[in-house]
């Protein structure tokens, strides 16, 4: 198979064949090419910048021609993990200096978005405020712990993620399993249960007794890390397909008792 010389400005000149990918073949040479979703046409994080020999180039295959659509690319930026040539070229890789990933962050070295589908449970308490307002510190931080390890404890159990705390609220992620929707209603059965178990504790010492309000629902969600650099969260948005946004689920719509809201098919099974 003939070798084809393949200029890599700011770099070096490498050789590659017809048959091998550009990513591929930078990285037989010892260039270091980002490639956030491992060549999978996802990501744009190995996007070059065709600078010659545009005629050598073969024409986008599918997946490359999607990714290319949606984020507008002129025919001149291509995806080194996608594209192959036939004659020889010269070109410019885009994620390159020390800046460009400082701009686009963990986007080089994490996974990047990706859709799921999902059961999504937020749980928050009732009327804890005022609880807040009135005690020491020390006494808020040991219920809330304690409610949350009780509460952990329901949605690990049955396939469920916690994903996150707010306040005195949780939410949790379920997509693993058979049946994620059906898990994220035996989970939320389990608090309540669990919640029972543990107010006497709490009316005993604290003389509290707490509610909580939980609200699920299923979908398909866009997933991704995001943030700023110091700190960045995985965080979920409604998909296009989806009719809820996870980060408003009504749990404070619901009555002002200890309730359970849900809203998708499966879950009316349950
Ligand atoms: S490595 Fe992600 S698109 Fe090429």
């Amino acid at each position: 198979m003939s070798e084809i010389p393949l200029h890599l400005v700011g770099d070096k000149e490498i050789s590659i064949n017809s048959e091998m990918t550009i990513l591929e073949a930078a990285r037989k040479a010892g260039i270091p090419f980002k490639s956030a979703c491992n060549g999978q046409a996802k990501c744009s994080t190995c996007r070059i910048s065709v600078l010659e020999g545009d005629e050598h180039f073969l024409p986008r295959n599918p997946l490359e021609e999607a990714l290319s659509l949606r984020r507008s690319f002129p025919c001149s930026v291509r995806l080194a993990c996608q594209t192959r040539i036939s004659g020889p070229a010269r070109i410019r890789r885009m994620i390159l200096e020390a800046r460009d990933l400082e701009d686009i962050g963990d986007e080089a070295l994490e996974a990047v978005g990706d859709e799921i589908k999902c059961a999504i449970l937020f749980c928050d308490l009732r009327d804890f405020t005022p609880f807040v307002e009135n005690n020491l510190a020390h006494d808020v931080v040991h219920i809330l712990n304690r409610f949350f390890q009780h509460m952990g404890e329901a949605i690990v159990e049955n396939e469920g993620e916690i994903d996150k705390y707010i306040g005195d609220a949780m939410l949790a992620v379920f997509h693993q399993g058979q049946n994620p929707a059906l898990n994220a209603c035996l989970a939320a059965k389990s608090m309540y249960r669990r919640l029972q178990e543990l107010n006497p504790h709490l009316q005993k010492f604290f003389g509290l007794e707490l509610k909580f309000g939980i609200g699920i629902h299923f979908g398909p969600v866009i997933r991704g890390r995001l943030g700023h650099q110091s700190l960045k969260s995985l965080t979920g948005y409604r998909s296009y397909k989806s009719p809820f946004s996870p980060g408003s689920i009504p749990s404070t719509h619901s009555p002002p008792n200890t309730s359970l809201r849900s809203s998708f098919e499966p879950a009316k099974r349950f």
